[in-house]
């Protein structure tokens, strides 16, 4: 078994009858394996099979290794535990790769936002009075010790962290991995019947288990860690803090939060916890608060969004687009705002395209094809191209378009069924019409979005004063290729701002300040849901969006209920 390990924690395995370095017999464990490559694999239980941490993804090679043991029932498609997995072959290839941790191209700074944690006065919950910690006035500690707290902002996808200290708002630390929560689907659906069906909140475990190990792995003391804050869509902040999420799949979509706020049992769609209830390593008795949802899918991310962007005190009129899994859209000002939540699925984070991977070293990220169709390629991390990330697909396809090897109905001219970006040392890295056609639905969805809010609201694009692609895919994304293939809209250049990660951004605010988080609990209260489920005009938008082609807004004036 010959393997290689790279930075991008991908493990790339040849089984062969040699005893080349790398190679391994029949019957290795794929724990041991990754171990021996240097690959440090997630576990709390050493390898007994109980803390279902050590996941991995084969990527090829399913039928080299030995079935699936009792431990792992709990798995679909191509998800296994490692230290439950062998190989059960002399000869073939296994490519496999752990849930990704601390590399993702994460933006610790967001660009140009109005409200930060530099121009913010800090007023957190916990405070110091001499060796007293309080939180909220009440004594819960005594240390001499700096105080930290904890943002998370987390995502179907990627859960990214950050780590202040609460005395002087500096940030101390950050980190990112994969939610390993994907082994239960997806998207928020797939994640919701899982563990509807599941019923013993597995999903929370596991998560809880790598965020365990991410904050031990920071550079103060855990106890230290005084109040969390929590951004994420209602499902991912729901699971998180133990709550039921089947009302939120099944029509009319609600959190249980909201549920009970209609009903008179609570006053906020936000959620507090106690740390160790949620199995957390940080102080036992630190706050965790989940921002409020606004409704429905839009979450609390998108809350985090508003509360950085600043746009419950904003005259002008703004739309603020985090494209994502589940792609937030929230348009308006200090007079009315408009939110939205889109399923757009995980093509353009790398899901479901075949090379498709998401924005690690490795990655194509940058794509322009020159006059003699050769392709020009700008990968992260300046090294092999591994795969091809989000903004390198939206490249990609600008490219294909623009040079007439692909219509806008997303067709190969020349009846190519694959169009092959590189290949080097037998690695072809290419796009198929059906990765195109899954790119085409993500963007389909993302584009009916967008419809549906700016017809509700009453404005076309080419009224808005500010377009805040908000995200790490967002601020990543070639503007010029976004508008060709009418991922945004064709609105002038000048206003468009590609501001980051706003969601921690608005999760650190909550965290630093009383203020700001009393806004946010009410502003959300006014925001008015645009259910995009109940649009008559929905499907026609989706099709007419998954056309590649730039998005005016005279278009859906033809479009009739
Ligand atoms: S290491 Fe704990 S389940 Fe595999």
């Amino acid at each position: 078994m010959v393997a290689d390990n790279t930075t991008a924690r991908w493990m790339s395995v040849e089984l062969h009858c040699s005893q080349e370095r790398g190679t391994a017999a029949r019957d290795s464990v794929l724990f041991d394996c990754a171990e021996s490559l240097g690959i440090k694999v997630p576990t709390s239980c050493r390898k007994q099979g109980k803390c279902k941490e050590c996941l991995v993804e084969i990527v090829q090679g399913m039928d080299l290794l030995s079935a699936p043991t009792p431990q792992e029932a709990h798995l679909k498609g191509n998800f296994r535990l490692s230290c439950s997995c062998r190989i059960a072959a002399d000869s073939g290839v296994v490519r496999c790769h752990t849930m990704r941790r601390g590399e993702m191209r994460i933006e610790r700074h967001a660009l140009e936002l109005p409200v930060s944690n530099k121009n913010l006065r800090l007023e957190p919950a916990v405070t110091r009075d001499g060796s007293r910690i309080l939180l909220d006035g009440a004594e819960i500690d005594q240390s001499d010790g700096p105080i930290h707290g904890l943002a998370m902002d987390l995502g179907t996808t990627t859960v990214v962290l950050r780590l202040l200290n609460l005395e002087t708002g500096e940030v101390v630390a950050d980190s990112s991995f994969e939610n390993p929560q994907r082994f239960g689907g997806s998207d928020v659906m797939a994640r919701i019947h899982y563990d509807t069906q599941d019923g013993s909140k597995l999903l929370q475990r596991t998560l809880a288990g790598y965020l365990s190990h991410a904050i031990e792995e920071f550079p103060v003391e855990p106890h230290s860690i005084y109040e969390m804050v929590v951004v994420g869509n209602s499902t991912m902040r729901d699971l998180f803090f133990r709550l039921g999420v089947y009302p939120i799949g099944q029509s009319p979509y609600r959190s249980i939060t909201e549920i009970e706020m209609a009903e008179g049992h609570r006053t906020t769609t936000s959620v507090v916890e106690n740390a160790r209830r949620l199995l957390l390593p940080i102080h036992p008795k630190a706050r965790v608060y989940g921002l409020p949802i606004i409704s429905g899918h839009v979450g609390a991310d998108a809350a985090a969004c508003m509360l950085a962007l600043d746009i419950a005190n904003e005259e002008r009129l703004v739309a603020i687009m985090d494209i994502g899994t589940n792609t937030e859209l929230i348009v308006g000002n200090k007079h009315k705002i408009l939110a939205a939540s889109c399923p757009a699925g995980p093509a353009f984070e790398g899901g479901r395209v075949t090379c498709g991977m998401p924005g690690l070293p490795g990655a194509i990220e940058r794509v322009k094809i020159r006059p003699d169709s050769s392709m020009d390629i700008g990968v992260i991390g300046d090294r092999a191209a591994e795969g091809i990330c989000g903004s390198g697909l939206v490249d990609l396809l600008s490219e294909l378009l623009g040079t007439g090897q692909m219509n806008a109905l997303g067709r190969f001219e020349n009846n190519e069924e694959r169009i092959v970006v590189t290949s080097k040392a037998g690695n072809e890295i290419f796009l198929s019409e059906s990765d195109v056609n899954e790119l085409a639905q993500a963007k389909g969805a993302n584009v009916a979005g967008l419809r549906a809010v700016f017809n509700e609201y009453g404005n076309s694009f080419e009224d808005l004063d500010l377009f805040y692609l908000a995200g790490g895919f967002g601020r990543h994304l070639s503007v010029d290729s976004s508008k060709r293939i009418g991922l945004i809209p064709n609105i002038d250049n000048s206003k468009i701002r590609q501001v980051g990660n706003a969601a921690i951004e608005g999760a650190c605010i909550a965290l630093l300040s009383r203020t700001k988080r009393a806004e946010i609990e009410s502003v959300v209260k006014r925001v008015v849901h645009c259910r995009l489920e109940t649009d008559p005009n929905f499907f026609d938008y989706f099709v007419e969006g998954c056309q590649f082609k730039p998005l005016y807004s005279h278009e859906p004036a033809a479009i009739q209920p």
